[in-house]
């Protein structure tokens, strides 16, 4: 990039007021730090821009960050050093038409007394959507999950892996143009975790939506991801940025192809060095 331009696109990242531009990253981490009140250093100098259509895991162990990080996409929390812009502007353009974001929980958070439809009908009507608008996106909703045929149905008489669903559900029916995910399926079962992984990333390449996913799951990370952040611990920063790049379709046979596995021992190898280096940094990049 010729140096005008790069002046000129870092003004742009920094100006809240002007157009952040088409081709703006959808989110960008600007020397972004995170210091908790109670001392603890959680993030260090996070620089990371993540793009259109990008499907981008951050993996790491406990403890280092991703949670916060993504808590700050979410514009829950707030940066202690460095800015988070989105779509190039800053957090007050966020829910305006084409800057929607929707977040996912490790718990599925769903109201007990209510049916999965009312469940994920809900945002909506915290918007005042008019029921006309809000059932058809609701039941597309519940069909691209997989719970058309549950729309009447209370949580507790759904599965752990199918409560999930609900809750993912919740946050398409808002139609966001980026997905935020923090461990959503942590607390399944290996195989209802592979399938939910299989859906998820079929509903991915099916739209046109930016996904960030937290995951502590090397193979969940290669499976679901066109990218994958590695971080490291003590304090939480980025440690790797590693392009998933296999051809062909993400199905079972993925999980035990040569190129899977070769991805899964990059990441480890990672890791592994992360957990040596302990305070340091690892090979970033
Ligand atoms: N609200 C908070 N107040 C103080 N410390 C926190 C808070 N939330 C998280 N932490 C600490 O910040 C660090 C990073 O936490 P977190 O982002 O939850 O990591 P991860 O999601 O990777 O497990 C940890 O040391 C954690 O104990
Ligand atoms: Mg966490």
């Amino acid at each position: 990039m010729h140096r005008d331009d790069y002046a000129m696109s870092q003004a742009a990242a920094l100006d809240d007021t002007g157009s952040g531009g088409e081709d703006a990253p959808v989110l960008s981490a600007q020397r972004v730090e995170k210091t908790y009140r109670n001392g603890t250093r959680a993030l260090d100098e996070v620089r990371l821009d993540i793009r259109r259509g990008e499907f981008v895991s951050l993996l790491g162990p406990s403890g280092c960050g991703k949670s916060t990080l993504l808590k700050m996409f979410a514009g829950l929390e707030e940066p202690s050093h460095g800015h988070i812009r989105w779509w190039g502007k800053n957090l007050a353009t966020v829910g305006t038409p084409g800057h929607t974001l929707a977040m996912v929980f490790q718990e599925a958070t769903l109201m007990p007394w209510a049916t999965v439809e009312q469940n994920a009908r809900l945002p909506l009507d915290l918007r005042h959507m008019p029921r006309a608008q809000s059932e058809p996106r609701v039941r597309e909703a519940l069909q691209l999950v997989g719970l058309e045929k549950f729309h009447q149905v209370l949580p507790r008489e759904l599965s752990g892996g199918m409560q999930m669903r609900a809750s993912i559900a919740r946050a398409l029916a808002t139609q966001p143009n980026l997905l935020l995910m923090d461990e959503p399926f942590g607390a399944l079962d290996e195989f209802t975790r592979n399938k939910l992984d299989a859906d998820l990333r079929d509903i991915w390449s099916r739209q046109d939506l930016t996904v960030v996913f937290v995951t502590h799951s090397i193979y969940e990370a290669v499976f679901l991801s066109s990218r994958v952040i590695v971080m490291a611990a003590r304090p939480g920063r980025v440690i790797a940025d590693v392009a998933i790049d296999a051809p062909g379709p993400r199905d079972e046979a993925f999980r035990i192809s040569a190129p899977f596995m070769q991805y899964c021992k990059t990441l480890s190898d990672y890791l592994t060095l992360a957990n040596q280096q302990g305070g340091g940094h690892a090979g970033e990049h």
